[in-house]
């Protein structure tokens, strides 16, 4: 079976910035898989540069498969790519509700989540279904954030720093979804500064240092590798 994505000596700039610099990282259907970094480190931009959102880019991103490196956004997205930023990106006008009904869904196999599948995974929301955008805490943002993702038949998650500055109860909750997402199939390439939150979930985990990844390794290595993390990320 073809990876979920494979990445393969990426390069991307902004402008004349050249940021990321050989980049390879593999994702295997179902896993999930965490990018650990400091501040600056790339690791948004390699979201990015995966979804067609950076300037220049070279070397090869497939996604189950299929070469994605030259295709715009949208052609990206329709191979069931799910990008939640880290603005999140919530219609504040609309409500949550509103917000759910409008994506399009990218796959024509993978059905997006229906209405009711999404309320039940998110409890929160259905409860909040006709508040304004503008009128959710920022938890509840998050959620529907990626519950809008889920609503397109995306198999493949791309997740920024999405339990950044939420409570623990908040972050909590979004451990369990990321835990109920990995059981119904879907792939997850998480963003994390929040190692507490990260660890426990993440099949495999890779560092990323000056645009380029510095470490990878699985979870079974996970205690031996705290003194690299410790140094690398002062964790
Ligand atoms: N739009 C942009 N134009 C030019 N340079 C950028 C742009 N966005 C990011 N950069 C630069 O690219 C580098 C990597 O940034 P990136 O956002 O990928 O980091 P990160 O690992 O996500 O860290 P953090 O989210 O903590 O800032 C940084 O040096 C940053 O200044
Ligand atoms: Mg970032």
């Amino acid at each position: 079976m073809a990876a979920a994505l494979e990445i393969k000596n990426l390069q991307a700039w902004y402008g004349e910035s050249h940021i990321l610099h050989d980049v390879n990282l593999t994702v295997a259907p179902g896993e999930v898989v965490t990018l650990l970094g400091r501040n600056g480190a790339g690791r948004t931009t390699t979201l990015r540069a995966i979804m067609g959102l950076t300037g220049t880019r070279k070397g090869s991103i497939k996604i189950n498969g299929v070469e994605a490196i030259h295709l715009p956004t949208y052609k990206v997205a329709h191979l069931g790519v799910g990008y939640c930023p880290e603005e999140r990106g919530i219609f504040a006008s609309l409500s949550a509700e509103e917000n759910l009904m409008l994506p399009p869904f990218v796959s024509k196999t993978d059905r997006g989540m229906s209405i009711d599948e999404i309320y039940e995974m998110f409890p929160n929301l259905e409860e909040r279904r006709s508040s304004q955008g503008t009128r959710l805490s920022g938890g509840e943002q998050q959620m529907l954030a990626v519950a809008r993702i889920l609503r397109t038949g995306a198999k493949l998650l791309l997740l920024d720093e999405i339990s950044e500055g939420l409570a623990p109860v908040i972050v909590q909750a979004l451990a369990r979804m990321i835990t109920t997402l990995k059981a119904k199939g879907y792939t997850i390439v998480m963003v994390e500064q929040n190692f507490r939150f990260a660890a426990p979930l993440a099949d495999r985990f890779y560092v990323m240092e000056h645009g380029q990844i510095v470490e990878t390794f699985a979870a079974s290595e996970l205690g031996n590798k705290m003194p690299v993390l410790h140094s690398l990320l002062g964790v």
